[in-house]
């Protein structure tokens, strides 16, 4: 005889089950005698049909008529119910064929338990492993941290690039010497183009400074993480690929001070209050004055020995050179001038550091190219 929906008198937990009992013992018969298309329709619709389909009659003859005290343990029945009736349902088969809705069950499920005839429920779930940061993205994420709630927010630009944002507009003229430092790696076969159009893998994070003022009117203040590439054979301090991060801070009035004193603050925030900074000068082309900035080293407290070792990342100098830094250079903001950015009303400072030899140093590592290489063995260490 085919089942129907009793009415209940009795709510006690005991009663509930015996209830539920029944009804998925003929949910599952039903669904095994599910044979062609049309069955399987005339088994949906008398599960599930909004009008007098047995959830419906179970909503109103169970949960509806329970007396107040019982609503909630009903309740939760019922809803356990509803989603036995809705997975059986829809992953009942006809018979060699699909389900229909195993779109929806998938949805509901995962791929890996919506196959086959039937779900068992009580199977269990698919376990992943638990992955880990990689030592520099987890420095990379500690030092955008530390921007962040100097109120930076964070962009990104393509690592292809063109020569234009990777070199002319960051104030590297053609032909200019400063362009050979960076140790291009050109993309083949683009001598057709005009240079500023020609493509090549960024050297450094700066291109990004340019695209991020096109796009943002002043004032900004941006970090911008990212890979890098230059044409250097890969040894214990040097890689093809490697990371940079970025910053850029524009607005009226922006002074060197600024500069410093933010630098300075990050240093102490990442590496310790008690590391100094020294600044020294140097040069880029888009920025004007430059300088490169060293913190005290933090491995042997700025004074160059270890006991009686002398300090090998220092190389007994007490200081690490970390970035390169400086006000934008004026240049630099003629070609976003139409955004914004009239160098006679706003300035800015710039960096870019290496997160790659700062993870070196923070975690004691020798060889750089351990960080590349992928050997589980070895980035464990850092989980
Ligand atoms: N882009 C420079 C480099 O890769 C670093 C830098 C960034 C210097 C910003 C000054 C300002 O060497």
């Amino acid at each position: 005889m085919a089942y129907t929906v009793p009415k209940l008198k009795d709510f006690s937990p005991a009663a509930l089950d015996k209830a539920a009992e029944k009804l998925l013992a003929a949910l599952d018969k039903e669904a095994a005698e599910v044979k062609t298309e049309s069955d399987w329709k005339i088994f949906r619709d008398r599960w599930l049909a909004r009008k007098n389909g047995i959830l419906t009659q179970v909503n109103g003859g169970w949960l509806k008529a329970a007396p107040r005290d019982a609503k909630r343990e009903v309740g939760l029945r019922v809803n356990e119910l509803k989603g036995r009736v809705e997975t059986t349902v829809g992953l009942t088969v006809r018979k060699g064929e699909p389900a229909r809705d195993i779109a929806k069950a998938k949805q509901w499920l995962g791929d890996e338990v919506a196959e086959g005839n039937r779900l068992d429920i009580t199977l269990p779930g698919v376990r992943r492993a638990l992955g880990a940061e990689h030592p520099v993205i987890k420095t990379m994420n500690e030092m955008v941290g530390v921007f962040r709630n100097l109120g930076y927010s964070v962009q990104e630009g393509p690592e292809i690039e063109t020569d234009y944002y990777n070199f002319e507009s960051l104030n590297f003229p053609p032909n200019h010497p400063a362009r050979d430092m960076q140790d291009t790696l050109f993309i083949a076969n683009q001598e057709s183009k005009l240079l500023r159009e020609r493509l090549l893998l960024r050297t450094h994070t700066s291109p990004v400074q340019i695209r991020t003022m096109e796009e943002m009117k002043p004032p900004i203040r941006i970090v911008i993480p990212g890979k890098v590439h230059r044409n250097d054979p890969p040894d214990a301090s040097h890689s093809p690929m490697f990371h940079q991060i970025e910053g850029l801070a524009v607005d009226t009035n922006i002074t060197f001070g600024d500069l410093k004193g933010t630098l300075d603050h990050a240093m102490k925030a990442f590496f310790g209050s008690s590391v100094k900074t020294s600044f020294r000068p140097s040069f880029f082309p888009f920025t004007e004055p430059s300088a490169e900035m060293m913190v005290s080293c933090f491995i042997c407290g700025g004074s160059g020995r270890r006991g009686s070792e002398p300090c090998r990342p220092c190389k007994q100098t007490g200081w690490i050179e970390i970035l390169g830094c400086g006000m934008v250079d004026p240049n630099v903001f003629e070609f976003v001038k139409e955004n914004g950015y009239d160098s006679r009303k706003v300035s800015g400072f710039a960096f870019g550091m290496g997160p790659d030899r700062i993870a070196l140093l923070k975690y004691g590592v020798d060889d750089l190219q351990l960080f590349f290489q992928n050997d589980v063995r070895f980035l464990r260490q850092f989980a």
